[in-house]
């Protein structure tokens, strides 16, 4: 239904898409009868000892298939250890940026990104929003001092394959969230094994956008696959968070608040006229149903196209028509935004991952040759032929929190494409067991320095929080709320 990426933004595709990979198996074959033996293997205990003009390439018995690549890249933060690599899943390679904490590595928690789209990547919440540095030009990278890192290890990771700097020999795609779900599955499980200094920290998997799809199934197929490493004699992932930035996670919510965020005072004055409202008011039920229909209780390509266009028309097209910017309403768009996703510094990310001495110092596989591109439109293309926008994820969600995974939904109050009133919405519909307590709790303000951030509802594992001022991208729009939002959350105390 939306014609631009959820940033970090058809069943035809998935049945050629699994014809083309015989080989492609789940974590669970990796499960050894017996638990291998760990002294014959040497984890990496010290990353320091890595070398930073070559990948180090390292092997481990329980993944006899899959490698790491990994070298030192000492950039971008300056003051902690900063490491790149694939993880080389057979024929699949994922390509990652791995940062130690400012403050503790060897305490502190480790916390996972992704950006959305689908087919957007990391290095967009890497060099302009969380990361340890923000790239503004071409030329330089400057020090972030509300980098997440503060007090995490994190990784940035370009998922999935022909996302970024990750790649496939064999030129396979991938076009369903489930699918993507075990190479990350898998990337999770190695990185643990390998660099065993790790092993038991707690984990917070994080994402932001089409990260509302990706992020609860990622985690929950990282908590399934604990019971195969321990099967296997291996340590599980000690998975205690997700934490969600303006998520896609329910499209039926997020459909009906488009119709809000564009006729409501919800965020700031209408910016639509009053006979399109109206007009809107109207097509949002039809639209619900016609997706319900064709796309969610049976899927019908042709129906479903049908849907996605009407919805397109009715819905999205009037929005695009006022210029406003998708990811935060409060501005025009500084594009267009074919070429600039309305942030013109995505460009200077793309100049900068161009520069040949960036990618030798980060170790991009000689084979891309291409110049870089925020977001792969084909893998975009492909996740909506294959209907994955569309899947009811809330379902991951509420499931994480009857296991105990918590769960930090935050929203910067001015996007529009994953807005807060249909987070607000589908928080609230959520069915766990403490839907009850959670939807009896009022919305309160949260303060960071004794201004207020923000609205936030709290109640056992699950927070739902809004931050005013921001959009789309909250550490690109309020850095300072954001770290403190997350140094809170991590610490297990309320915003
Ligand atoms: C890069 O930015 C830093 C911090 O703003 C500045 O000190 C340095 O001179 C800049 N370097 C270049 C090459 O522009
Ligand atoms: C997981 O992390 C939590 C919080 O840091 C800690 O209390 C717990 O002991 C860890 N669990 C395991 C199995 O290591
Ligand atoms: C890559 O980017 C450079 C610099 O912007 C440009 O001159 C070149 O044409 C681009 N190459 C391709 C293949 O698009
Ligand atoms: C944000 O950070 C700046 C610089 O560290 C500081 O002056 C300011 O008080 C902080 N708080 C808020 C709410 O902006």
């Amino acid at each position: 239904m939306f014609s631009w990426p959820l940033l970090g933004l058809s069943s035809l595709a998935v049945a050629t898409a699994a014809a083309q990979q015989p080989f492609l198996q789940s974590p669970a074959s990796f499960v050894a009868s017996e638990p291998y033996d760990a002294g014959l293997f040497t984890p990496v205990e010290d990353l320091s000892v890595l070398s930073a003009s070559a990948f180090t390439t390292l092997g481990h018995p329980l993944f006899p298939d899959y490698n790491v690549r990994i070298k030192k890249s000492d950039f971008c933060d300056g003051t902690v250890g900063a490491y790149t690599g694939y993880i080389d899943i057979r024929a699949r390679h994922l390509f990652f940026y791995f940062f130690e904490s400012r403050s503790d590595p060897d305490k502190d928690d480790v916390i996972f990104w992704t950006n959305g789209g689908p087919g957007c990547s990391s290095s967009l919440g890497l060099f302009m929003e969380l990361g340890p540095c923000r790239v503004t030009n071409p030329d330089n990278a400057t020090f972030n001092p509300y980098a997440w890192n503060e007090n995490a290890n994190i990784f940035f990771i370009d998922q999935p394959i022909g996302v970024g700097f990750s790649y496939a020999d064999y030129g396979e795609t991938v076009s369903t969230t489930p699918e993507a779900a075990k190479d990350i599955a898998a990337f999770v499980a190695i990185f643990f094994e390998h660099f065993s200094k790790f092993k038991g920290r707690s984990f917070h998997m994080a994402g932001e956008s089409y990260g509302g799809r990706y992020i609860p199934v990622f985690a929950s197929a990282v908590y399934d696959q604990n019971v195969r490493l321990i099967e296997a004699g291996a340590t599980p992932v000690n998975l205690t968070s997700v934490m969600i930035g303006n998520g896609c996670t329910d499209w039926a919510t997020m459909t009906s608040s488009y119709y809000d965020m564009q006729c409501l005072p919800v965020s700031v004055p209408p910016v639509q006229d009053i006979s399109s409202c109206v007009r809107m008011k109207q097509a949002v039920p039809r639209c619900q149903d016609m997706l319900q229909a064709s796309c969610v209780d049976k899927f019908d390509s042709i129906g479903c196209e049908a849907a996605n266009l009407f919805c397109s028309a009715e819905i999205s097209e009037p929005f695009y028509a006022t210029g406003y910017n998708p990811y935060d309403v409060s501005k025009l768009c500084d594009g267009p935004i074919s070429d600039t996703l309305c942030y013109p510094v995505t460009k200077s990310i793309g100049a900068y991952l161009d520069r040949p001495d960036i990618r030798a110092q980060i170790g991009v596989d000689p084979s891309l040759t291409a110049n870089f591109s925020s977001c792969n439109m084909q893998v975009n293309s492909a996740f909506h032929a294959a209907d994955d926008p569309q899947f009811p994820t809330q379902y991951y969600i509420a499931a994480l929190l009857e296991r105990g995974v918590r769960a930090l939904i935050y929203v910067g109050a001015n996007d529009w494409i994953c807005n807060w009133v249909g987070n607000e919405r589908m928080t609230l519909g959520l069915e766990w067991t403490g839907q009850d307590g959670f939807v009896a709790e009022p919305l309160r303000e949260w303060e960071v320095d004794g201004e207020v951030a923000g609205l936030t509802r709290s109640a056992g594992p699950l927070t739902f929080a809004t931050l005013y001022g921001a959009g789309h991208m909250v550490p690109y729009d309020t850095p300072n709320q954001s770290l403190v939002m997350v140094q809170r959350w991590l610490a297990g105390s309320a915003l």
